[in-house]
Formats: C-alpha cells, sequence, structure tokens
C-alpha cells in the first residue's frame, strides 16, 4: 500500500481524493515535479524543489507551505513508502473553485499531493547499454513548456505517438524543423566532440538533469552549446541522447527508421551517464 501526502493528511493512496472541481482537473491549472530516488538517496532534491517553486510563481499560485516544509514532507513520503528506488511524484493545483469559471479566484486553497513510484531504474541500466529508438513527432504543446504544468497533453500525444512505433521517447520538432525537447526528456547531440542542446526559453523545460550534466561537462572540459539543432543534424549526429530524472542519460541509437552512427550507444553519452551515476 503506497502512503500519499493530501492537504495535509497522510493517506493510503487509493483513498486520495480531490473534488471535481479541483481546477487541475477542470482546467489542467497546476503543477508538478518528479523527483528520482536511486539508492535510497533522492537525485538533485534541490534542483526539483527549486523549479517546483518558479513553476508556482509563473503560474501565480501561492501555497502555504515553504520550500523546507515540502522537502520534510517528500522525505516522510519516501520513509513511509521504504521507497530505496523510484520517484517522489508531487502534484500542486490552485485549488477547488465552484462555479467553474476560467478566471481564478484570489483565496482558493491549492490541493498538495506528495506521493511515491517504485521505478526500476537498473533496467535502466541494462537499456543504457543498448541504446534506445525514438521517434519525431511535431511540437504541438502550448508555448510555455518552460512551466511544468499538469497541462502535458501535447506531451501526451506524442508518447503515445512513440509508443505506437515501439519507440521509447518522442522527439519533438518546431515549424522549422529545428528540435526542442524529448516528450519528457531534454535531447541533445553530439558533433565533433561538442555536446548540444535546445538554449532555454518558453519552448522548453530546463531539465534538472540538463543542469547536472552541464555541471559535468564543465567540470570535464567537454566542449558544450545551448543551441538550436534542426532534425537533419540530430540524424547526421556522432552520438545523440537524451536527459530526464527518470532516464538519468540514455543514449539514442534510432530515429524512427534512421540509425544514429553505428547504431551503437556513443562512448561519450555512456561516459557521460558513468560520471553523472557516480555524482548522484
Ligand atoms: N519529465 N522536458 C520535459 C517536457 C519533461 O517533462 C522533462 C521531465 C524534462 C527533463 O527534466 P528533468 O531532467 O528535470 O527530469 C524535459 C519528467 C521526468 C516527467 O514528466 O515524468
Amino acid at each position: 500500500m503506497t502512503t500519499c501526502y493530501i492537504n495535509g493528511k497522510y493517506k493510503p493512496l487509493s483513498q486520495s481524493t480531490v473534488s471535481i472541481t479541483d481546477r487541475g482537473y477542470q482546467f489542467s491549472d497546476g503543477v508538478y515535479e518528479v523527483i528520482a530516488v536511486f539508492k535510497n538517496e533522492f537525485v538533485d532534491f534541490k534542483l526539483h524543489l527549486n523549479r517546483l517553486f518558479v513553476s508556482l510563481k509563473k503560474m501565480d499560485i501561492k501555497i502555504n507551505l515553504n520550500e523546507n516544509q515540502i522537502e520534510s514532507i517528500t522525505k516522510k513520503i519516501k520513509k513511509i513508502n521504504q521507497l530505496e528506488m523510484g520517484i517522489v511524484y508531487i502534484q500542486i493545483t490552485r485549488g477547488d473553485q465552484n462555479p467553474r469559471e476560467h478566471k481564478y479566484s484570489n483565496n482558493l486553497k491549492p490541493n498538495i499531493v506528495i506521493y511515491s513510484i517504485f521505478k526500476n531504474f537498473e533496467y535502466l541500466n541494462k537499456l543504457a547499454q543498448k541504446g534506445v529508438k525514438t521517434s519525431l513527432y511535431p511540437d504541438v504543446r502550448w508555448q510555455r513548456s518552460d512551466i511544468k504544468s499538469i497541462s502535458l497533453l501535447g506531451n501526451v500525444l506524442a508518447a503515445n505517438h512513440a509508443k505506437k512505433n515501439k519507440s521509447h521517447e518522442a522527439v519533438l520538432f518546431d515549424k522549422r524543423n529545428m528540435i526542442t525537447e524529448g516528450n519528457s526528456s531534454s535531447i541533445w547531440i553530439i558533433k565533433k566532440n561538442k555536446c548540444i542542446t535546445h538554449p532555454l526559453n518558453f519552448r522548453i523545460l530546463k531539465g534538472c538533469t540538463r543542469h547536472k550534466l552541464i555541471s559535468i561537462l564543465k567540470k570535464n572540459k567537454f566542449k558544450f552549446e545551448e543551441k538550436k539543432f534542426s532534425i537533419k543534424s540530430l540524424l547526421n549526429a556522432d552520438e545523440a541522447f537524451m536527459t530526464s530524472a527518470t532516464n538519468f542519460i540514455m543514449p539514442i541509437i534510432k530515429v524512427d527508421k534512421h540509425t544514429i552512427s553505428n547504431g551503437k550507444p556513443g562512448l561519450n553519452t555512456l561516459k557521460f551517464r558513468s560520471l553523472f551515476i557516480n555524482a548522484i
């Protein structure tokens, strides 16, 4: 039985409910975070907490808990659920509003939910030795992908397109055929020993794994650049990979029918993956 924190109480997940007047349910008016737990430790905890509060601010959602309080509830959930590997999921919506109205009232009480999900990261380690297939999909999301909002329809469509094509992830491209990010990851290429990923702006999420990898690249004096790259550059890359809290660093060996380089996980990518795992 999984225990869930919901608005000040700890309850079995199956009994943790919100009203259908919740603005998250009605308008997807809320934000979330996914924090990995690996070898019994949180991965990049502070980065995720920090981004949660940035998302809340951007959405003008005010909660009566501070970062330290969210941190201790999150730690308590991990402890109660004895989670040694997996993720802790945090979701905060603007709260219940009845009658339904697009314009939000200022005195709503946000619904705060925190629970954990077991996830087998050891399996992902094996997958990383083989690399994954991805599928291209147009980036049909709204224009504020920098906010980690629960408004994920564009991502859901993309992910299910990937699933139909037996791909691990969808790689999103914009109207100019430039890669933005994955359906739930940051996308990278390596060309001539330089790592390239989309610059931070409204079009992509500021990935915590992305952030951590950049510091690893700097430390190891590996060249990198934040700049847009095209579908063509992805297909012609020496190496390609994705980063996220749930995949860490995952080599991409195929994009639809196209094979990247020699079809094997890139050596730099695998090196970055082990540097990342050592660092967490
Ligand atoms: N997604 N871009 C998008 C659209 C994402 O949803 C995610 C993460 C990332 C990578 O961010 P990070 O490195 O902080 O995990 C980039 C999580 C895993 C999810 O929604 O399940």
